[in-house]
């Protein structure tokens, strides 16, 4: 069984996010992670094989801490929970959403993009965000702005970063990682080119 994480930012430097079409890409592409030094993946609730890719994640690969993205719904919430998830990922943060993640018990990410809806995730005692979709939002500068009026609370901004902006992110306080669905382009899982995977990783796993 997958341990649950304590604290989601201080896990890797780049979180991936991945979006998987066909479930015999999820145990290698998570392998190709691990071997990177990248031992967590947030796999998206996008796809109609995303539940059946966490499960054989979670079956295959226990190394890796996994997660659950795009949680729209409770219901969503359940099912990845249920499916083997260990962390959830929202884009953004209802109430009812906040709720549903909460009644899981796992840790969650509740997505933000502007300073009151950080201080209503702050307000329903959490700490630790999404900041959603980064670049479109403003990016590093937006998120420095707010580092001192918003001191309380940590971010893990995605959205638009790569490999070139992401260390921009790091280097800021409020910030413990980034996320990013550039470690597993869509040409690379269809080809089964599990190498190049590895090697951003590896790349990835290195900007901090
Ligand atoms: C997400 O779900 O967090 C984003 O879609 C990932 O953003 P990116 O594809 O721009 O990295």
């Amino acid at each position: 069984m997958p341990s649950t994480p304590e604290s989601l930012l201080d896990l890797v430097p780049v979180v991936p996010v991945v979006v998987v079409e066909d479930v015999a890409h999820a145990v290698p592409l998570a392998r190709a992670l691990v071997a990177g030094g990248l031992p967590v993946i947030e796999l998206t609730l996008r796809t109609p094989v995303a539940l059946e890719a966490i499960r054989a994640i979670a079956a295959e690969v226990p190394e890796i801490t996994l997660g659950a993205g795009t949680v729209t719904t409770p219901q969503q919430a359940k099912e990845a929970a249920a499916a083997g998830a260990t962390f959830l990922v929202s884009p953004g943060a209802t109430p009812r959403l906040l709720d549903g993640m909460l009644e899981t018990g796992l840790p969650f990410l509740p997505g933000t993009a502007t300073v009151s809806e950080v201080l209503a995730v702050l307000e329903a005692g959490i700490s630790e965000m999404k900041f959603f979709p980064a670049e479109a939002s403003g990016g590093a500068p937006y998120l420095k702005s707010i580092s001192s009026p918003v001191a309380g609370a940590r971010f893990c901004p995605t959205g638009g970063i790569t490999a070139a902006s992401a260390p921009s992110y790091l280097s800021l306080p409020n910030v413990g990682c980034v996320g990013g669905s550039w470690l597993t382009p869509a040409d690379a899982l269809a080809a089964g080119d599990w190498a190049r995977v590895e090697s951003l990783a590896r790349e990835a796993a290195a900007l901090r």
